[in-house]
């Protein structure tokens, strides 16, 4: 189905990663119950197949956090919503994002939980970008690294499409700016 498009992960890739990572939480998060949360909607695959691979004890809630105009440039400002403090204060928050790009919005992110009084936050991204950090952060759990390139699939979008393909593919060009 993917096979038009230049495949950076294919599924079986994505999955056996993902398993990796599960298993990682499970072992640093034992005899806890974490506050999971996901920022929707890239990082919902993500999410969800992390969460059946840790099989780990754990709550869960979703936050947005949107920085794009219908671009593929990120404007910088970050506009959030997010659980109530009294979700908040006292967890130990597992932050679950897609792509971790210029930093901006895991950076505010992880403020505001701090803000908010969680007891610690972490963050586990699907795919990092360092070429383009341009905040003073790095996730704590890191799928894969890659190069500078737009990419969509496995709940990664371009203007809300492509999310729904299951391997993580770099973004056509004729859809591009
Ligand atoms: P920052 O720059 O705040 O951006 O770290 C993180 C958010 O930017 C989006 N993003 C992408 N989305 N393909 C996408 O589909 C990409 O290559 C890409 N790079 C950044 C993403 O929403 C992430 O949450
Ligand atoms: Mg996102």
């Amino acid at each position: 189905m993917t096979k038009q498009y230049e495949v950076l992960f294919s599924r079986e890739q994505l999955a056996a990663r993902v398993a990796e990572l599960g298993a990682e939480l499970r072992r640093d998060y034992a005899g806890k119950t974490p506050l999971v949360l996901g920022v929707l909607k890239g990082a919902v695959f993500f999410f969800a197949d992390l969460l059946r691979a840790a099989e780990l004890p754990c709550k869960i809630g979703f936050l947005t956090a949107s920085s794009y105009l219908h671009s593929t440039e990120s404007s910088g400002e970050v506009t959030v919503k997010m659980p109530n403090a009294d979700e908040i204060r006292g967890q130990d928050v597992i932050l679950v994002e897609d792509i971790l790009d210029t930093g901006n919005t895991l950076y505010k992110l992880t403020r505001l939980l701090r803000e908010q009084g969680a007891n610690s936050v972490k963050t586990i991204v699907l795919l990092d970008k360092p070429d383009r950090r341009t905040a003073d952060f790095s996730a704590d759990y890191v799928g894969f690294t890659i190069p500078d390139a737009f990419v969509v699939g496995y709940g990664l979008d371009f203007d809300e499409q492509y999310r729904y393909l299951p391997d993580v593919v770099v973004l056509p060009q004729d859809t591009g700016k």
